[in-house]
């Protein structure tokens, strides 16, 4: 029983995995055991030898068991302390960087205008970007063979063959949705319509979509003077500083009298600066509504009048945030968008209390 004893404690203490463990176990206190076989001797002795023999066998047995299951534990805290050792992981590692996007700055200065606009009474009005051609030329008092049409550079949509609907053009301006909404509101009307707008035409001043913001005021009196205020207003709140505008005699369809707006600008070392100076830079279209432009939208010019304007939102855009090439607006190089993109949380830098 010693050399039993000896020979299973040792190797129990050799054993170096679970697997041999209990192939110990099977050997000495299995069914077939070294140990239960022993067991089964004790039938066979006499009630003297067995009074002896029975509680050593029995000792014996327990401290099998009790070897084997304390080397069990002690396997199974080498093996967890083998795996702490080679799986761990440095918890005050910095996290992997996750950059939010960025408010492209069309979109900035979309929201700057109409919150400007917003603070001067005008609604937001919106109109479909494919356009029927009477809503972009027509109704605004630009026949069929006008050189207005052809100067416009206007990309035609495709006609199927047996297509009698009115021909459709990408909208060359935003003015087709004064028509939209004077017909939808009759009058009087305040109205914005910010959005993207459609030319042949590309260079570092244009691309062949860019964005305009259109404006609408009719009312029984509103004249060029209230469309001068507004635009000072909407300029000195935009950029921050008082702006001076300057109006010249031009010429469109849809306006009589019409003007282009420049606004005061200084020129230094090639960069420009608005609200200083005595440069003056064109920023916009504008002029009173032409009778005929009212009577197309159902409104009776006998009645009514008022001012309308188109501006570029890319244009101003550049010139408030030192923006240099327009086609690089719409590159989507993430280092650009970085560089010039807003924080959406940040806050509109417009000039309060208008
Ligand atoms: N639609 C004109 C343009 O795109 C701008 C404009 C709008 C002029 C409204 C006068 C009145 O150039």
């Amino acid at each position: 029983m010693d050399d039993l004893k000896a020979k299973y404690l040792d190797a129990i203490g050799a054993a170096a995995d679970e697997a041999t463990l209990e192939d110990l176990r099977v050997q000495a206190v299995g069914k077939k055991g070294e140990i239960s076989l022993k067991m089964r001797e004790l039938g066979g002795m006499s009630p003297e030898e067995r009074q002896v023999a029975g509680p050593a066998l029995n000792a014996l047995k327990d401290e099998i068991t009790s070897a084997l299951a304390a080397k069990k534990v002690a396997l199974a805290d080498a093996a967890l302390d083998e795996r702490l050792k080679l799986e761990w992981l440095d918890v005050t590692l910095p996290a992997r960087d996750r950059r939010a996007g960025t408010v492209h700055p069309v979109s900035q200065v979309w929201e700057e205008c109409t919150a400007i606009f917003a603070d001067m009474g005008f609604a937001v009005a919106e109109g479909p970007q494919v356009e029927d051609d009477w809503y972009n030329f027509d109704a605004l008092n630009i026949p069929s063979h006008h050189p207005a049409r052809a100067e416009m550079d206007t990309f035609y949509m495709h006609r199927a063959e047996g297509d009698n609907r009115p021909p459709h053009v990408l909208r060359t301006h935003t003015s087709p949705v004064q028509i939209r909404s004077m017909q939808a509101q009759g009058a009087p009307i305040r109205v914005i319509a910010p959005g993207r707008v459609y030319r042949a035409d590309y260079d570092q001043t244009h691309t062949p979509m860019f964005h305009q913001i259109e404006g609408l005021a009719i009312d029984r009196d509103i004249s060029m003077a209230n469309l001068k205020w507004v635009l000072e207003e909407f300029f000195s709140a935009y950029f921050g500083t008082s702006v001076k505008t300057r109006f010249r005699a031009s010429h469109f369809p849809f306006t009589e009298p019409s003007a282009e707006v420049d606004i005061q600008c200084s020129w230094e070392g090639g960069t420009v600066k608005v609200g200083e100076g005595d440069d003056w830079l064109e920023v916009l279209g504008s002029g009173m509504v032409h009778p005929k432009v009212l009577s197309a939208a159902g409104v009776d010019p006998a009645v009514w009048q008022g001012f309308a304007f188109g501006m570029g939102i890319d244009r101003i855009a550049m010139l408030k945030y030192g923006i240099p090439d327009l086609r690089a607006f719409f590159d989507s190089d993430l280092r650009w968008l970085r560089h010039y993109g807003f924080s959406a949380l940040q806050v509109p830098t417009i000039r309060g209390g208008v």
